[in-house]
């Protein structure tokens, strides 16, 4: 039975008034979990509501890429040494996601293009958690240049413009859908 949304956010996110206090790299590291749990479901042969999620990745992908932005590169810049250098490649490869989403966003979710296109994210996606997750990777690198308490402080700033973020751009979930244009393609509208 696939897993529903709300199980999700459960499994794989602790609930909010919990994550505050979490470190930064684990609510971080949670994203990535989701991410993962999405694209498993997307390869499933027996997932039927596609096309919400493919609207609830765009959605995950963009608030978690907004959030490195905002709140991770410009720590790695201060902190990292060479942190310069790796946050402005991290940023070029963001933006190839952005457009690779807003893309996706515009296809027929059942289509060969739209599923040749999330297994390239896919692949994009593991290529990003294995440069900040794995050893000596940008998450390493944080851990080693930065003191615990700064990396706490962090944690409940990531976790707030999460909550504010999701608001501004909900997933569709039931109801009065957004058209896919409006989900998907016009999510980075006025962003960069
Ligand atoms: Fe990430």
């Amino acid at each position: 039975m696939p897993i529903g949304d709300r199980e999700l956010s459960q499994t794989v996110r602790e609930d909010d008034t919990v994550a505050r206090n979490v470190n930064a790299l684990v609510l971080l590291s949670n994203d990535h979990r989701a991410a993962e749990e999405l694209f498993s479901r997307l390869k499933s042969q027996r997932h039927f509501n596609r096309e919400e999620t493919i609207d609830r990745l765009i959605q995950e992908l963009t608030v978690h890429a907004q959030i490195e932005e905002e709140f991770v590169y410009p720590a790695v810049r201060r902190n990292v040494e060479g942190g310069r250098r790796l946050a402005n490649h991290a940023e070029e490869e963001h933006q190839q996601v952005k457009e690779m989403l807003d893309e996706l966003g515009q296809m027929d979710p059942d289509s060969r293009e739209a599923e040749d296109l999330i297994e390239e994210l896919h692949q994009n996606m593991q290529a990003h958690v294995a440069e900040e997750e794995g050893p000596d990777g940008l998450f390493d690198q944080l851990r080693a240049s930065m003191d615990d308490d700064a990396l706490a402080e962090l944690g409940p700033q990531i976790s707030d413009a999460r909550i504010s973020m999701t608001v501004k751009n909900p997933a569709p979930e039931g109801g009065a859908k957004p058209t896919r244009k409006d989900a998907g393609g016009n999510m980075f509208a006025g962003r960069r």
